[in-house]
């Protein structure tokens, strides 16, 4: 387990080289893939393929459901970076760590990231299988101090103090608004809070979300769109909502990973029409 609470300038260049070394695309758009979501990255065009453990200072991760590697190729005529997979807060990394793979596609020209994750399912109208707009987010790592711009600023990439308050884009969510009902896929909208894991919340945890504003519960995405927003990156942030989070339990209740990996296999076909589809209108 590594423990770098900064990265700095010199891994991100490192890295950056790394892939440029080993794709000749100029990647516009990243796009990355939450629990159970990877098999979306099988729709990418003539990809090149790189496994993490080829790119210094890549996070990898430990979790199963999720892959550790590039995919950069076309998608709806568009050149995409897909990171088939993600390291977590949870698996021992720092924040600084787990964001690595923004800075690297800022580096390399990405100018929009689409940002995938499970999530428990807070409000009450929905249902695993859901897929939700990321409108806005509770940062409960990062607002008492685990937030990955902690440390030395890069005035070159961005300010010290980077504003929050439309972090998810107005107009790429009215855009996967638009792509959706054109597809007849059902879109829920809402806040997202970001908590560490990887033990899933006590149904009291909950309550205390669900009074405060949260529509669904994760422990990703939220340090990538910090560090995605500093740097200027527009965000579209997506939930699939793979369980219903349980407020008041009967003596049967509980949430699996399994159940998260199952119900994520189940929304692909799904994401991945609304992603092709906003994709070809970016
Ligand atoms: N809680 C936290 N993270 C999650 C959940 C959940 O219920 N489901 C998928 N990721």
């Amino acid at each position: 387990m590594m423990n770098n609470e900064t990265i700095t300038p010199e891994q991100i260049q490192a890295a950056a080289t790394a892939v440029r070394q080993k794709t000749n695309y100029q990647p516009q758009i990243g796009l990355v893939l939450g629990s159970g979501l990877s098999g979306l990255a099988d729709a990418i065009e003539n990809p090149d393929i790189i496994p993490y453990h080829d790119i210094p200072h890549w996070p990898t991760s430990t979790v199963p459901g999720h892959s550790g590697r590039l995919v950069i190729g076309s998608l709806e005529g568009k050149t995409v970076l897909v990171q088939q997979g993600r390291a977590h807060y949870y698996e021992g990394y720092s924040p600084a760590q787990i964001t690595l793979p923004v800075r690297v596609m800022h580096a390399l020209g990405v100018k929009t990231v689409i940002l995938t994750n499970a999530a428990g399912g807070i409000n009450r109208s929905f249902t695993p299988g859901d897929i939700m707009l990321i409108s806005d987010h509770l940062n409960f790592v990062g607002i008492a101090g685990h937030n990955p711009l902690r440390g030395p600023n890069d005035d070159s990439i961005g300010p010290r103090f980077p504003d929050m308050t439309l972090a998810y884009d107005p107009e790429l969510r009215q855009l996967a608004r638009k792509t959706a009902e054109s597809l007849g896929i059902t879109l829920q909208e809402g806040v997202y809070a970001y908590v560490a894991g990887p033990s899933f919340e006590t149904p009291a945890e909950l309550r205390f979300l669900h009074t405060i504003g949260a529509d669904a519960v994760g422990m990703s995405t939220v340090p990538s769109v910090i560090v995605a927003r500093h740097a200027g990156i527009r965000v579209l942030g997506i939930s699939t909502i793979t369980n219903k989070a349980i407020l008041h339990p009967t003596p049967e209740d509980m949430v699996t990973h399994e159940e998260v990996l199952e119900t994520g296999k189940i929304v692909v076909p799904r994401l991945t029409a609304l992603i092709r589809g906003i994709l070809r209108q970016l």
